[in-house]
């Protein structure tokens, strides 16, 4: 198991590729990796409607390698694969009502893909390390809580049986080809960098920008419906953690937090961080009723035992560095 600290070591002089690099949870794993001294290339198609953003990188874009180049580009991407050590594999599509309305894009991006950039690992890079990041989406409805890695799958939307997908064609390969490939199921992440321009990447962004703006924040149902969050550093020591384990190869293990909290409760905390602000309850509309999950929260033994990760900002920590970060930087994520 790998102490943080032996961190630099890892990864000092590594080749790392990160898709979806320019987006929210890649490009703060970027910073950090360029921190550790790996030599980092970034890759992005920064498709407006997703959550790439060239100031997430603004202060490290010396020590960053960029291209922009989309990972549904088969040839393309084999040539960035090749001589990469590891692979920090975040490209997606993550809206959940965009997947209903356009299934095919995220067909294409969060399954298609996935099995191309294996294919190109397979025969140009078969000895790179690669981290998918997954989702706790597709577990669906939970059948019991905390939902632990042995809960069945029942994704409740296209984005969720594309990215399950997209999760087992890493795994696959690992069993048949011996790829060194592990993925990670996240729950709802937050932090600065975040895509809060809409809620495309999660209503907690949505959240943070109606605050931000002194509008109402509107939550969905009774407001009883639980969650737990991680704070985007705690997710990407996951990454690392994962990255440095040889024991983590083949297995796919979920993140989450020992805090849960109700979308009520959670509005409440934070217009209390941010000294103001309101919401109100209103009945969920239909088409969020139809694909929404109910309470979530995870069971993450498994990380903490496999790899030794466990979260370490608590929410209101976290929640607070966010709205400070967007208040100072608004103008760089939203008009
Ligand atoms: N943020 C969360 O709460 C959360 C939860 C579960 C899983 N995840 C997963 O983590 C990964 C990163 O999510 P994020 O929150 O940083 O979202 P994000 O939208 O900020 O990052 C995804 C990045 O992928 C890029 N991208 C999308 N399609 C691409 C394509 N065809 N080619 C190249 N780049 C493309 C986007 O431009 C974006 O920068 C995603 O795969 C997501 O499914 C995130």
């Amino acid at each position: 198991m790998q102490h943080p600290n032996d961190f630099e070591k890892t990864f000092r002089a590594k080749k790392i590729l990160i898709t979806g690099g320019l987006g929210f949870i890649g490009s703060t794993l970027g910073c950090r990796l360029a921190d550790l001294g790996a030599e980092v290339l970034l890759v992005d198609s920064l498709i407006p409607e997703y959550g790439g953003n060239f100031f997430n990188i603004d202060e490290y874009k010396q020590r960053l390698k960029v291209n922009i180049a989309d990972v549904r580009d088969e040839h393309g991407m084999a040539y960035l694969i090749k001589g990469q050590d590891i692979i920090f594999n975040l490209a997606g599509q993550t809206s959940h009502l965009d997947s209903m309305h356009d299934p095919y894009t995220d067909l294409e991006i969060n399954c298609r893909s996935q099995l191309s950039i294996l294919e190109a690992c397979r025969k140009y890079s078969p000895d790179v390390r690669i981290i998918y990041a997954s989702t706790r989406q597709i577990y669906g409805k939970p059948d019991y809580l905390p939902v632990d890695e042995k809960h069945p799958l029942h994704p409740t939307d296209v984005n969720g049986i594309n990215k399950m997908s997209g999760e087992w064609y890493h795994i696959l390969y690992n069993k048949v080809y011996a790829l060194r490939a592990s993925a990670l199921r996240l729950t709802n992440t937050y932090g600065p960098r975040m895509r809060v321009k809409d809620a495309r990447q999660t209503f907690l962004g949505w959240w943070i920008r109606l605050l931000l703006e002194g509008r109402e924040i509107e939550i969905f149902g009774d407001g009883r419906q639980l969650r737990d969050f991680n704070y985007v550093d705690d997710a990407v020591e996951a990454f690392l953690l994962t990255a440095a384990s040889d024991e983590a190869c083949g297995q796919i293990m979920n993140l989450g937090s020992r805090e849960v909290i109700g979308l009520h409760d959670l509005a409440k905390l934070m217009v209390e961080i941010n000294g103001g602000g309101k919401f109100r309850l209103i009945p969920f509309p239909p088409e969020r009723k139809a694909i929404d999950i109910g309470d979530y929260y995870s069971d993450y033994r498994l990380a903490e035992t496999l790899v030794g990760w466990a979260p370490k900002t608590g929410l209101r920590q976290g929640l607070a560095r966010t709205l400070e970060y967007f208040g100072k930087f608004r103008e760089y994520y939203w008009p």
